[in-house]
């Protein structure tokens, strides 16, 4: 592993502000193969070097999960040689190498993202066969008739290929704003399903993955990371898709 700042390391592993962190390194709470350290630029091998704090060691884990509020007008990308990406906006105390977005967003889709370094973790709920639903609410440009429900119930065609049922449930009758469950996130799923069926979106924003729903504490740009029970609930899948 690559060493790290030790004000980085404490506020990864206990979830800290950078500030924070800095506060009990001055007060020689640290230590460092048993050696008290205020100096929060100082490099650590989170493997190797054995870091206390009072005295009790602290648990660097070897991946990070990060939830963002994706504001629209931003690429669902590490890096982009001209544009913002999701990556960018993870403020630095958090930031790794490494992380990535586990599932894109269009450009002006807005919501959940979920950021990690875990490959086989972004693998396990990204897999089509892995069945993690998706929640979206959708603004359509009318109302989905009962026939259309029906139809992406029964599973939408795009290309010639029918793909896993799709929920939609009506929440503002005015607005025609409707939560829409995915099962698998085909490239611009929601977007081609209705404008298949004449209905355009017209504003789209991700409010779940699995059963982890997007903290309303965040503002759009803003990120925090997830505990590990919050992680698990990300692989939960017990909504009416449910085999
Ligand atoms: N479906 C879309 O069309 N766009 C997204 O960003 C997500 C799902």
């Amino acid at each position: 592993m690559e060493r790290i700042r030790i004000d980085k390391m404490l506020s990864q592993a206990m979830m800290l502000s950078r500030t924070d962190a800095k506060k009990i390194l001055r007060e020689g709470s640290v230590s460092v193969n048993g050696n008290i350290c205020k100096n929060g630029d100082m490099k650590v091998d989170p493997n190797a070097d054995v870091v206390c704090v009072n005295g009790k060691q602290l648990i660097y884990d070897k991946y990070i999960y990060i939830m963002l509020h994706k504001p629209s007008g931003i690429v669902s990308a590490s890096r982009d040689s001209k544009e913002k990406t999701v990556v960018d906006l993870v403020p630095s105390e958090i930031r790794r190498k490494g992380l990535f977005p586990a599932g894109r967003l269009d450009r002006d889709t807005t919501g959940f993202v979920l950021l990690t370094d875990d490959g086989d973790f972004a693998h396990r709920i990204l897999a089509p066969g892995k069945h993690v639903p998706k929640t979206y609410h959708v603004t359509l440009t009318r109302a989905v008739t009962a026939t259309e429900a029906d139809e992406l119930a029964d599973g939408p065609t795009l290309d010639e290929e029918k793909l896993l049922p799709v929920s939609t449930q009506l929440l503002n009758d005015d607005t025609h704003l409707y939560s829409v469950i995915l099962m698998e996130g085909r490239y611009h799923q929601i977007k081609r399903m209705f404008a298949k069926q004449g209905n355009p979106v017209l504003a789209l924003h991700r409010v779940k993955m699995g059963n982890l729903e997007l903290d309303p504490a965040l503002q759009p740009g803003e990120c925090r990371l997830l505990t590990p029970q919050e992680v698990k609930m990300i692989e939960q899948r017990n909504c009416l898709f449910d085999e």
